[in-house]
């Protein structure tokens, strides 16, 4: 009676564990008592490491993901969800460390797109001085030839492709694998960027104003343009439809928006371990910011107007000031790439003067 009681009490004061009420009585007990034991909340900066290890300890979480949602989140299930295309040497580079990974997320199809990016955004050497590695992630299509896709990666050698069916609704996994690529084959990189095909990027303001890389990193950083308060949708006809079951509050707690946002290598790796236990929701930025609030962090907030979310119509000097633009055709982009580099030499240091970078620097 009292266990029981005790539990009660756990679980009501634990959004995550109301949740999990739904799925197998057994595992919840078994979870409580992991929870109960501390091994529910991480201690400290986990180390690349200690989260192998962490790994290979008895595992508890594939009761928490719903069988609609087969997700990989042990190292066993990495290896169903193997990387088909894969380049493990990309983030070893002579002389130095990447500072930033840009995980950019396509699907099979999008040849023409990635040729854009790469030719713009995604050029590794458009910020003079700091490292920059690009990949393209992506799963499977079932209507499109790897034939492509390998000459494709022969040429540019920057596709990551998971085993896995690329769906709307197995986007938590795609960014999840993500993760995993980067604590399996990039664990030194300072910051990883998620980040979507259909956005005009800016890096270098990105990379000089935002992540300052004359500065430590922080290590639970996560930025871009963040979402509070924000009430599930419970239409069921809506592509971002949150079933009851799923998650069951009335807010979400804070999030980054989907289409592109940028966190430190530590937080990357705690996210990526915490998901192995939390149940699966497949709105990835909803998703990672479930996994936010269960390890106690909160996004921090990017300068006001840099990541905008509701598109933009191109002004060579406006741009300038904006981290990413969201959405932004490819036809566009290749169109006013050129006349945007020139900014930098015809603008105004107009967005360095009146950002407020007052909650970035206090630190
Ligand atoms: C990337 O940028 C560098 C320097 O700005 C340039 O020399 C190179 O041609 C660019 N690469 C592509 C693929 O556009
Ligand atoms: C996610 O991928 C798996 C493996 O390919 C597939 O079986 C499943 O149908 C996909 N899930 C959704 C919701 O598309
Ligand atoms: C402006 O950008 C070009 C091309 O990226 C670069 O070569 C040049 O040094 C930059 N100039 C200044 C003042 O930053």
């Amino acid at each position: 009676m009292n266990m029981n009681f005790g539990i009660m009490r756990l679980i009501r004061g634990n959004p995550v564990l109301e949740v999990l009420l739904g799925a197998t009585c057994g595992g919840l007990l078994v979870l409580l008592v992991r929870w109960s034991q501390g091994a529910w909340m991480p201690s400290g900066e986990p180390t690349y490491s200690s989260r192998i290890e962490d790994t290979l300890t008895p595992t508890l979480e594939k009761f928490t993901w719903q069988a609609q949602f087969p997700l990989p989140l042990d190292r066993e299930s990495s290896q169903v969800f193997p990387f088909l295309l894969n380049h493990p040497d990309k983030c070893k580079v002579s002389g130095g460390v990447p500072f930033l990974v840009m995980l950019v997320m396509t699907q099979p199809q999008d040849q023409v797109l990635r040729d854009a990016i790469r030719y713009t955004w995604g050029n590794e050497t458009t910020v003079p001085g700091v490292i920059i590695r690009r990949l393209f992630l992506m799963g499977l299509s079932s209507d499109f030839s790897s034939h492509h896709l390998l000459e494709e990666d022969e040429k540019h050698k920057d596709l990551l492709q998971v085993g896995f069916l690329d769906t709307y609704h197995n986007q938590t996994l795609k960014t999840l694998m993500g993760l995993e690529w980067v604590a399996q084959y990039c664990p030194m990189t300072h910051y990883v960027l998620k980040v979507n095909g259909n956005v005009f990027l800016n890096p270098h303001l990105l990379v000089q104003q935002i992540l300052k890389p004359e500065q430590q990193p922080w290590p639970d950083f996560i930025t871009g343009c963040i979402y509070r308060n924000r009430i599930p949708i419970r239409r069921q006809s809506h592509p971002q439809y949150m079933p009851l079951d799923m998650f069951s509050h009335a807010r979400y707690p804070p999030y980054c928006c989907s289409p592109g946002y940028v966190l430190s290598r530590p937080l990357a790796l705690k996210v990526l371990s915490i998901a192995r236990r939390m149940p699966a929701v497949h709105l990835e930025d909803v998703f990672v910011g479930l996994c936010l609030h269960q390890l106690g962090v909160e996004p921090t907030p990017s300068p006001p107007n840099t990541f905008l979310m509701f598109g933009r119509l191109y002004n060579r000097c406006d741009f300038r000031g904006f981290a990413l633009v969201h959405p932004f055709k490819h036809q566009k982009l290749l169109q006013v790439w050129p006349d945007f580099q020139k900014g930098n030499i015809t603008c105004p240091l107009k967005g360095r003067v009146g950002m407020e970078t007052s909650q970035l620097d206090s630190n």
